[in-house]
């Protein structure tokens, strides 16, 4: 019978105290085992420790995939899960706006294994046609993005995919499994940066790969090779922290939603991206494929204020990299995430250097407004 979410998040992959009958999973911190003489003995670089593979079946669950691995952050689950598709010879397409640390990864990396790509317009069907090489493998889409919270249209994607035999790759870290199963969209592979909405508190870095038990065994290849592994003390903490998971994420989606109806209306800010405002552009489009629509969202802060001023005034709200904790912060994808892009390449897809990446915690919505007024005021 199919679980509810909460259910899934409390007690799916739970490692069973045997033992003394505890209520949480207990902690396996051993890195040698028995060798009894399995095809793959157990070794936490073979991602096969207990509370590893415990945890895989959370994600797997939540995700609606056949399998999971966990990793030690989500680049380690993003370039292992591509490096086990792509080989020298092979061309990938991407979405043109994609996390900054993805988009170096290709760029700085693909060329020396002998691998092209072009980052393209994804949603635009002609444009994959013409992209479209006999060589091509892999089509990359993360969606809502980071930081416009552009939606692609993940069916026109899995659908040229599927017509043209190619893989479909998609991060799933901006919505979490609360808000999108993208696997029920089509698409083959779902990565996560477990540091995010996974871990959900700032204090963890992880990464998962989720997908059919033939790629994952692809993946699981690569993955021992390449060791990016957990380290098993913080799969307990993320399994731990994902118990909440669902409880988190709703309640951060309900206030980014308060909020960016509340910023909509400020005279301080010119624009705000939010694909659950029904004037966001792709809106139609997020509801066909979303549950949610999320806890991160954008603002153009108006030209009468600065920029720095306005973080300075922020006291509750803090002004800090990474996203998807319980508490709100805020950044400059000019100074920060997107930064390594030149401003041409910024300005090319609509990154001005007075917006806003503003990921909306589980505080109170009142208490976050006021923080957002006093900030304004001193932003003169
Ligand atoms: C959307 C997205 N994907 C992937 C990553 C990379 O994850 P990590 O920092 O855990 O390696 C990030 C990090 O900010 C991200 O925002």
């Amino acid at each position: 019978m199919q679980k509810g979410l909460n259910t899934i998040c409390v007690h799916t992959g739970e490692v069973e105290d045997k033992l003394y009958k505890g209520a949480v999973s207990p902690m396996y911190l051993s890195t040698a085992y028995a060798y009894d003489g399995l095809e793959t003995s157990i070794y936490p670089r073979y991602f096969n420790s207990p509370n590893q593979l415990n945890l895989s079946k959370k994600i797997a669950e939540l995700e609606h995939a056949e399998a999971a691995l966990i990793f030690g952050s989500g680049m380690a689950a993003i370039t292992t899960a591509m490096l086990s598709i792509l080989k020298s010879g092979d061309h990938v397409i991407l979405q043109n706006q994609i996390y900054g640390g993805t988009r170096n990864f290709i760029i700085e990396e693909c060329r020396q294994y002998g691998i092209s790509f072009d980052f393209i317009d994804v949603n635009n069907w002609s444009e994959l046609k013409s992209t479209l090489r006999p060589e091509t493998q892999l089509i990359y889409i993360e969606t809502p993005s980071n930081p416009l919270l552009e939606i692609t249209d993940v069916k026109l994607v899995t659908e040229f995919a599927k017509e043209h035999d190619v893989l479909t790759m998609a991060d799933n870290t901006f919505a979490s499994p609360i808000n999108q199963t993208l696997i029920d969209h089509g698409v083959d592979i779902v990565i996560h940066s477990a540091t995010k909405y996974l871990g959900g508190h700032s204090d963890i870095t992880a990464g998962a790969v989720a997908s059919s038990h033939s790629i994952m065994k692809k993946v699981f290849s690569k993955a021992k090779n390449f060791g990016g592994s957990l380290a098993d003390q913080t799969v307990w903490l993320l399994e731990r922290s994902m118990k909440t998971l669902n409880l988190r994420v709703k309640a951060q989606s309900a206030n980014a939603l308060d909020l960016a109806e509340y910023l909509q209306q400020s005279e301080y800010v010119d624009h705000v991206y939010y694909p659950g405002l029904v004037s966001h552009p792709q809106h139609e489009l997020a509801k066909s494929q979303m549950k949610g629509f999320g806890g991160m969202l954008s603002f153009d802060l108006n030209e009468k204020c600065d920029i720095s001023k306005f973080f300075n005034g922020l006291k509750l709200i803090k002004n800090v990299l990474s996203l998807g904790g319980v508490e709100s912060t805020v950044l400059s994808p000019e100074k920060t995430s997107h930064s390594l892009l030149t401003p041409e390449e910024r300005k090319a897809q609509g990154i001005n250097s007075n917006l806003v990446r503003f990921s909306v915690g589980i505080e109170d919505t009142g208490d976050l407004k006021r923080d957002l007024r006093m900030a304004f005021a001193a932003s003169l």
